[in-house]
């Protein structure tokens, strides 16, 4: 089995293309940062950004020093660091849409014999072009890779389209497609979890799991993203992507190894095993009017400045057709402006089949394990307790947390951004915390029978209030099965 792609080579270059957009200078360029700070990468590599704005070396190193002060933390800046980071960067202005910029992006790539990887953080619209273009430039042999940040079309068909133009260049394995939420910490804590401790696999299964939950709440509106936003929708931006990887590694058979290719093969045998979902089992919601965070807010369609029917909001029961899942349901809720902003897995489990305790006022509740995933990270598991107590008749239990806060437990270690992890795992070649092709088709494919189901009903949204938990039909998912959404 090989952990590192048969391209894996640590790379000398690296090729940012979008590199003036939102996503480089709050994300990418932080993320480089850290790792030349932390002498993660190699003392010469170079970071060439492109775009289509005019700028020559020093006014990117002047855009990406704005950007570093803005999203670093204080502690980060000190020193000469930053200066020392920019001296690694360089730019060439690119309209990727023609072939015929290039060449001299090529000719200031330069000696590329030391491995180039490089990331498409542009519209989606522009990959096709890009990957020619690259093609052309002979920017795309052997020891290259490329890195694709999302969004990846916007159904299967489209996605299929650029993956079939990417492949048409880069093999799979020299392709890593960007799910952040793979970078994150307390994701891949979830499989330390699960493969790192005995405790929890013999009871990972239907015969002691009522139910799980996944719950992604974020308390911000659009935040200036109305183009690509409202031609998304909160199903096509979150659950086709971050919330099935969260699934599939909830819900996957235990891998043989920790590599690329065992984790992704048991993830997308999930993902293929979704049934395909009923009209009542899937809500969307959009917000209106109200609070967050203690500030009055306009409703979306007042936030877009005209009327929508896009979803900012969806609620959904899935179901797992396979032997370890049968009648388990997976409730899955995300929504922008709502009360929190919380990630988080609830996996609920059964009753005990006997409960001795009753008739001495012994109550019992269901075990359930929670994993908070951010804003704080915690893994906490709610057992049965006596309470304390002299009393001869009675027996009286309460519900008590086994608490393991991951960031007391590691306390002194540096939360990473996400994309600390993904970019160094690029250059490394290390497929396993990226997205295969496999994987995206089947997420589409569940998606876009969703799309479907919505398209005939051909109704607007239900209306929520902005700062609260979502539509009254999201609650009502949960409820008429009896159980109820963990707030
Ligand atoms: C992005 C979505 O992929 O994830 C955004 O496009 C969303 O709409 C973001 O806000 C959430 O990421 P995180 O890491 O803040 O949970």
């Amino acid at each position: 089995m090989n952990t590192l792609s048969k391209s894996a080579q640590r790379h000398a270059t690296i090729l940012l293309f979008g590199a003036t957009g939102d996503l480089a200078q709050r994300m990418l360029l932080p993320s480089l940062f850290a790792l030349h700070a932390d002498g993660l990468i190699a003392p010469d590599l170079r970071i060439i950004g492109t775009a289509r704005t005019p700028l020559d070396d020093a006014g990117f190193r002047e855009l990406a020093r704005a950007a570093l002060e803005k999203h670093l933390p204080d502690d980060r800046k000190a020193g000469d660091r930053l200066h020392a980071f920019s001296s690694r960067l360089y730019y060439q202005p690119l309209d990727a849409s023609t072939v015929e910029g290039f060449d001299r992006l090529a000719a200031k790539a330069g000696d590329i014999s030391g491995g180039l990887s490089i990331v498409l953080s542009t519209a989606p619209s522009l990959f096709e072009p890009t990957i020619k273009g690259l093609a052309s430039a002979g920017l795309a042999g052997d020891n290259v890779r490329i890195g694709l940040e999302k969004p990846l079309g916007t159904n299967f068909i489209s996605s299929a389209k650029i993956n079939d133009a990417v492949s048409a260049a880069f093999p799979e394995h020299r392709i890593f497609r960007i799910d952040h939420y793979l970078g994150k910490e307390t994701v891949q804590n979830l499989m330390a979890l699960r493969f790192g401790n005995m405790l929890f696999e013999p009871v990972w299964n239907s015969a002691h799991v009522d139910h799980v939950q996944i719950t992604v709440s974020e308390t911000v509106g659009l935040e200036g993203r109305a183009d690509f936003y409202d031609g998304a929708g909160a199903l096509r931006d979150m659950v086709q992507n971050h919330m099935l990887q969260l699934l599939a590694l909830i819900a996957m058979e235990p891998p043989g190894a920790f590599d690329a290719t065992a984790i992704r093969d048991e993830k997308v045998k999930v993902l293929r095993a979704l049934r395909p979902l009923s009209e009542g089992d899937c809500v969307r919601g959009q917000y209106g009017p109200g609070t967050s965070s203690a500030k009055s807010v306009p409703g979306y369609e007042g936030d877009l400045g005209k009327p929508s029917d896009t979803e900012t909001f969806v609620a959904l029961r899935a179901r797992i057709d396979n032997w370890r899942w049968h009648g388990v349901p997976f409730y899955l809720r995300t929504g922008k402006r709502m009360a929190e902003r919380r990630s988080e897995i609830v996996v609920q489990f059964k009753s005990v089949p006997h409960n001795i305790f009753k008739g001495r006022y012994g109550k019992l509740q269901a075990n359930t394990l929670i994993i908070r995933l951010q804003p704080e990270e915690y893994v906490r598991l709610l057992v049965m307790a006596k309470e304390p107590g002299l009393e001869r008749e009675r027996v009286i239990l309460r519900e008590v947390p086994l608490d393991l806060s991951l960031s007391e437990a590691f306390h002194g270690s540096r939360r990473r951004i996400a994309y600390e992890r993904l970019l160094l795992d690029l250059v490394e070649g290390d497929q396993t915390l990226f997205v295969r092709r496999d994987e995206v088709e089947a997420q589409w494919r569940w998606v876009d029978a969703i799309r479907r189901i919505w398209a005939e009903q051909a109704e607007a949204p239900k209306g929520y209030t902005a700062g609260s938990w979502g539509p009254v039909a999201g609650l009502a998912l949960t409820e008429r099965d009896g159980r109820s959404w963990h707030e």
